[in-house]
């Protein structure tokens, strides 16, 4: 049989890894497809640069519209990152009747919707397995192996930059921005690391697992995201003393009201699995009802870890190519036709615990006002830390663990709280999940 020609638009870190991994598994990747795959042609901004794969049979160009426009090729492969040239070079390709791989999140996140439609109409193929959490078959499993269940919540950490951050703090001590300096050193961070920081790259796949796992359309703009850039090492110690760990998750929780659809720091009891997901992996817990809790896990990040699942997407392509009959497995995992527009609701509507920590005066009554505020708002308080003030210091801080809430009361509660004038700065709140 003829062998299959891929284009790569973006020979960096994961092109490279890719053109490594077909060739260097090409026979077993063949037995597995029953056809040989070759790359034919790939785009590079800058054709001199260094590489980590060899270029010797593939045909370079600046121009990624060669490409897209070559008959010969059958699959493209969106390596290039960002969104607008990216997003015109997919929907040409696809208009050209190429499938598509891409592991482009935010492409995904932001104009899927419009890239499936698009794709259905040309009867083409886009597939986006590392877009979500590198090399873990996340979208796989939610998609194919729990198509059996109603998903009720999934919660992941999906951004190994912002986990290495976090671990390299707890374990080290050491600060932000030195770690941050060594993930963007490593190829882990996005290009604007304020993507993986502050959880918009997290909340780029939320939007992805999200809408695979309840058949909703892609909706990252109604997302709540909290980055992790005010967690102090503090934090971090009181919520050891708690029997925590401090992750930045993305959740999404289907309730009756509505889909709860957020990222931001969060307490999770250390004796959970996914609280022990450290450094750059990647894992994600998903609740199914006939299941129960699954957890997946592997590296989020790298070369090789996002080129295995680029080229699990070829392989699903090219056995489709293969078969007589049309794709049956749809884009987002749900009949295009039963995609549902329930409701996400707004962040004052999410229901969860908190983790509170303040500085107060050390005066007789400031902790009864403070838990009569709490009691206002109808916030049980679960468990209470209360420090010594630091020599020189008029100030004590107060550690609390509340049970779960509305968001909205305990917003209200915390304005009152930090209007007291025995209440020096602003209260920091961190959400806890038990994920039980
Ligand atoms: N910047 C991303 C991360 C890369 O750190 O997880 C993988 O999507």
């Amino acid at each position: 049989m003829k062998a299959v020609k891929i284009g790569i638009l973006g020979l960096g870190t994961v092109g490279g890894g890719v053109v490594n991994v077909l060739n260097r598994n090409a026979v077993e990747i063949s037995r597995r497809t029953g056809r040989e795959i070759i790359v034919t042609r790939a785009s590079a901004r800058d054709l001199n640069r260094e590489r980590i794969c060899d270029t010797q049979d593939i045909n370079l160009t600046t121009d990624c519209y060669d490409i897209i426009n070559d008959s010969e090729i059958d699959i493209i492969l969106e390596l290039i990152g960002g969104v607008t040239l990216a997003k015109d070079l997919v929907l040409q390709a696809i208009d050209n009747g190429k499938h598509i791989v891409t592991a482009n999140k935010a492409l995904i996140a932001l104009h899927g919707n419009e890239i499936f439609a698009k794709a259905s109409e040309k009867g083409v193929m886009v597939l986006f397995e590392s877009a979500v959490a590198g090399g873990i078959p996340i979208i796989k499993a939610i998609r194919e192996g729990l198509s059996g269940n109603q998903i009720q919540w999934l919660a992941g950490i999906i951004n190994g930059t912002g986990n290495f951050i976090l671990t390299e703090m707890r374990d080290h001590g050491r600060d932000f921005a030195d770690v941050l300096a060594q993930a963007q050193a490593l190829g882990y961070a996005e290009a604007d690391p304020t993507f993986d920081v502050e959880g918009i790259d997290a909340g780029h796949k939320l939007a992805i697992l999200a809408s695979l796992a309840f058949g909703i359309p892609l909706q990252f703009e109604k997302i709540f995201t909290e980055g992790i850039t005010k967690i102090t090492r503090a934090d971090v110690e009181y919520a050891e003393q708690l029997g925590y760990r401090i992750k930045h998750l993305g959740i999404a929780r289907k309730t009756e009201q509505g889909i709860e659809l957020r990222v931001h720091p969060t307490l999770i009891p250390e004796r959970r699995l996914i609280a022990n997901v450290d450094g750059v992996m990647n894992a994600v817990l998903v609740q199914g009802d006939a299941v129960g809790p699954t957890l997946y896990y592997g590296a989020g990040a790298g070369a090789e870890p996002t080129a295995s699942a680029v080229v699990a997407d070829v392989v699903d392509v090219v056995r489709m190519l293969n078969s007589e009959h049309p794709n049956t497995v749809p884009y987002l995992a749900f009949q295009t036709d039963q995609i549902t527009d329930i409701p996400v609701l707004s962040s004052d509507q999410i229901n969860t615990a908190y983790y509170l920590r303040l500085n107060a005066e050390d005066k007789l009554g400031v902790l009864a006002e403070v838990t009569k505020i709490l009691a206002d708002h109808k916030i049980n308080i679960e468990a209470l830390i209360q420090k010594e003030p630091l020599e020189g210091e008029i100030t004590l801080p107060v550690i609390m663990l509340t049970q779960t809430t509305l968001e909205q009361e305990m917003n209200a509660a915390i304005a009152k709280i930090e209007a007291l004038s025995t209440i020096t700065g602003s209260v920091c709140r961190i959400r806890l999940e038990t994920l039980g």
